[in-house]
């Protein structure tokens, strides 16, 4: 019978021995256990039969062939291992066979792994990187990966420009897990674009913030969708700016209604979420997540009433009980590790997520009604956001306050706050709030632009 035990023993038996039991069977399940259990080759070992088994048309045995040759390190086979990188039709094996070639680590897989580099496959591609990485430093290696810079694969582009092109970080700027002290616990009463121009590269670590919505409340007039994006699209690249290397932003949108304007014409709904999303992208934030905000349907506006009554299809509107959070982060090279190191040892067990956090992307959450403010953040919602996306003693953003929900739950979190709210009312309101709430634990300035613009000098 076929075993792992029997298998190892006839590899140390003898040469030729796994060879000679290969023979015996043609089922693709035994020749992948048989080549599966081989582990370490011995030095003589007779792999002779190998070649053969690239020709095989199970790809799982055609994989494990390549990955017992790769293990072989005889240069002999670089030819096959050539030919099986260029014209396998499988993409597994295509890789397998650039990756053997490249733990050679000799002159003339080299060679190959530079032609391969002209493959159509990006994950051929990467894997061709790879190996040529082990040679970094040789001028041509060097040479032929640069000029990979404006590959027209995305995947490929980050890899040449991490190893090649990424800025060296000034060694004097903040550390990452610090904030200016004039940011911490303020709210400025001004408009966000200009509030955040006067702010360095770089110094805050979490945005969560909910912008006016077009046109659907009498705080948000804008002469067009298109320079409703633009405002937005403005906005959010200065948050990029002053956002923290490969820290987050939270966004909560969802696609509205402007009501027509009589019978004969039709409402209009935007698709808020999906068209600033690729601003986003471009202005080089990278898209992490969706998650999904679900209120109970008695919350939300009632629409399909009229389709209750007559059910004809084409005008079926369901009530809208979702609006989204679209998580991204500010791209870098450095992976999220990079940016957990930067905290000690007690801060981040201090920041630990506790028991009972979301497990899925559907978040419900009953919504919030405001007497003054009509469209408020849950504190649940921000609590959530603020507990998974920042530690504690970050600073968190918002750059339309409203009510100032995010400034108050960073707070009781433990984490500083920033806010940005144009309208004097709501100001006021926030302002209002602090002999109640949270704020008058610490000190919170409440600023008008002037103002700040003194305490940043
Ligand atoms: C959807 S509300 C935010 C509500 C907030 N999440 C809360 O929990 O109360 C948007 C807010 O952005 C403010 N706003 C609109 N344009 C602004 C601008 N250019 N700068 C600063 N605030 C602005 C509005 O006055 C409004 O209060």
């Amino acid at each position: 019978m076929l075993t792992k035990e029997y298998i190892k023993e006839l590899k140390n038996n003898g040469n030729g021995a796994i060879g000679q039991l290969i023979k015996n069977y043609q089922n693709s399940g035994s020749l992948t256990f048989i080549l599966e259990n081989l582990g370490q080759l011995p030095k003589d070992f007779d792999g002779s039969f190998l070649p053969d088994l690239l020709g095989h048309k199970n790809p799982t045995v055609r994989l494990w062939a390549i990955k017992t040759i790769g293990k072989l390190g005889n240069e002999e086979y670089l030819p096959l291992l050539k030919q099986t990188a260029l014209h396998d039709s499988d993409t597994n094996v295509r890789r397998e066979a650039v990756s053997s070639i490249g733990r050679m680590r000799t002159r003339e897989g080299r060679t190959i792994l530079t032609e391969i580099l002209q493959d159509n496959d990006p994950k051929i591609v990467c894997q061709a990187i790879r190996g040529l990485l082990l040679f970094k430093g040789d001028s041509q290696v060097d040479a032929s990966l640069k000029s990979l810079l404006n590959h027209e694969n995305e995947m490929v582009r980050t890899v040449i420009y991490k190893e090649y092109f990424a800025e060296q970080k000034d060694k004097k700027a903040q550390p990452h897990t610090e904030t200016y002290n004039y940011l911490k616990n303020v709210v400025v009463n001004a408009d966000t674009i200009e509030t955040m121009k006067l702010l360095k590269d770089e110094s805050i670590h979490l945005t969560f913030t909910s912008p006016p919505y077009y046109n659907a409340r009498d705080y948000s007039i804008y002469p067009s969708y298109k320079a409703y994006l633009e405002f937005l699209a403005e906005v959010f690249k200065e948050v990029h700016r002053i956002t923290k290397e490969g820290r987050f932003l939270v966004l909560n949108t969802s696609p509205i209604i402007i009501p027509r304007i009589s019978r004969a014409h039709s409402s209009k709904r935007y698709p808020i979420p999906f068209d600033i999303h690729p601003y986003l992208m471009e202005m080089g934030w990278e898209f992490i997540d969706d998650i999904v905000w679900m209120k109970p349907e008695a919350s939300v506006k009632n629409r399909i009433g009229g389709f209750q009554q007559h059910r004809k299809p084409l005008a079926y509107k369901p009530n809208s009980v979702t609006e989204y959070l679209m998580v991204y982060r500010k791209s870098t090279d450095k992976l999220l590790d990079w940016n957990i190191r930067q905290y000690d040892w007690q801060t981040v067990q201090d920041s630990k997520v506790p028991e009972g956090y979301e497990t899925t992307n559907v978040w419900k959450i009953d919504p919030c009604f405001d007497k003054v403010h009509s469209a408020v953040f849950p504190v649940e919602l921000c609590k959530r956001v603020i507990q998974y996306y920042s530690f504690k003693g970050d600073l968190v953003f918002d750059p339309f306050a409203g009510s100032g929900t995010v400034g108050k739950t960073a707070k009781s979190l433990g984490r500083y706050f920033f806010l940005t709210e144009k309208d004097k009312t709501y100001f006021d309101y926030i302002k209002s709030k602090k002999s109640k709430e949270m704020f008058d634990k610490i000190e919170t300035k409440y600023l008008t632009l002037e103002e700040f613009k003194e305490t940043i000098k």
